[in-house]
């Protein structure tokens, strides 16, 4: 099938001071080129998404929120609800970031309610899946990705599902410079359609994407972008790999 778009999105993670997530943000805009079916989004910490909403306006680069609380707004110190993210503009809502589930306990279920929380407010979640050596050691891969999709979207409707964004990111990939061969990426993204029955979801793969091997996953016909850390934190890099999704799509128009 003939790809017409690809997304790209850089997951700041918890990293930049507001001086320099704005300086980030004027890079970026100053460098983006015409992006002709490329779709940019970028997940700036908490701290400094106002001022990226307000710089991004009007541009043609999206917002994102690297996590939401489940609730509505109310007493829950320290939380960050959908409602005051979609607020100030953000569009989109990293959920179930393999660092959420390691560091801070969030369950399947919990990436479940978060999903809800997003549509209520009208976000657009990009739900995060992906193995850990040890299970893709032990042949578990698609198991686990198909516990983590069922789980995760139980009670969403397949209307839903089309609305959602998946970034399928191998554990042993992220931050670690190993990433996922084009075809291994490919074998799970494909495995991923399977179980959402539909062409229609956005499936990224995330996990040490960087300038270099950006274009090889990009060809592969099952993923539709990536999710992009450490290389998104230089404009330079990011860009570039940028640059590699409009290319590709070039080739493939
Ligand atoms: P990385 O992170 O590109 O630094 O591996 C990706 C991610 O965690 O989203």
């Amino acid at each position: 099938m003939k790809k017409t778009a690809l997304i790209i999105a850089g997951n700041w993670k918890m990293n930049l001071t507001l001086g320099e997530s704005n300086e980030l943000v004027k890079q970026l805009l100053q460098g983006l080129p015409k992006l002709n079916g490329v779709q940019v989004i970028v997940a700036p910490p908490f701290t400094a998404l106002q001022a990226a909403a307000l710089e991004l306006k009007g541009s043609s680069m999206e917002l994102a929120a690297q996590d939401l609380h489940w609730e509505k707004p109310g007493a829950f110190t320290g939380a960050i609800a959908g409602e005051q993210l979609a607020d100030i503009g953000c569009r989109y809502v990293l959920i179930g970031h393999s660092e959420r589930r390691q560091y801070f306990g969030e369950t399947n279920s919990i990436v479940g309610k978060k999903i809800q929380a997003a549509f209520r407010v009208g976000l657009k979640p990009i739900v995060c899946v992906g193995e850990t050596v040890q299970e893709r050691e032990s042949q578990k891969t698609f198991s686990v990705i198909q516990t983590q999709i069922q789980q995760a979207f139980v009670s969403l409707r397949s209307k839903q599902i089309e609305e959602l964004f998946i970034a399928y990111e191998p554990i042993w990939a992220i931050g670690t410079g190993k990433v996922a061969s084009p075809e291994m990426a490919q074998e799970v993204h494909q495995f991923i359609r399977d179980q959402i029955k539909t062409s229609k979801t956005p499936i990224l793969y995330g996990g040490s994407v960087n300038p270099e091997n950006a274009r090889g996953l990009f060809a592969q016909p099952d993923i539709d972008g990536a999710l992009v850390g450490g290389a998104s934190l230089k404009a330079q890099s990011f860009l570039s790999i940028i640059g590699s999704a409009i290319s590709v799509l070039k080739e493939n128009g």
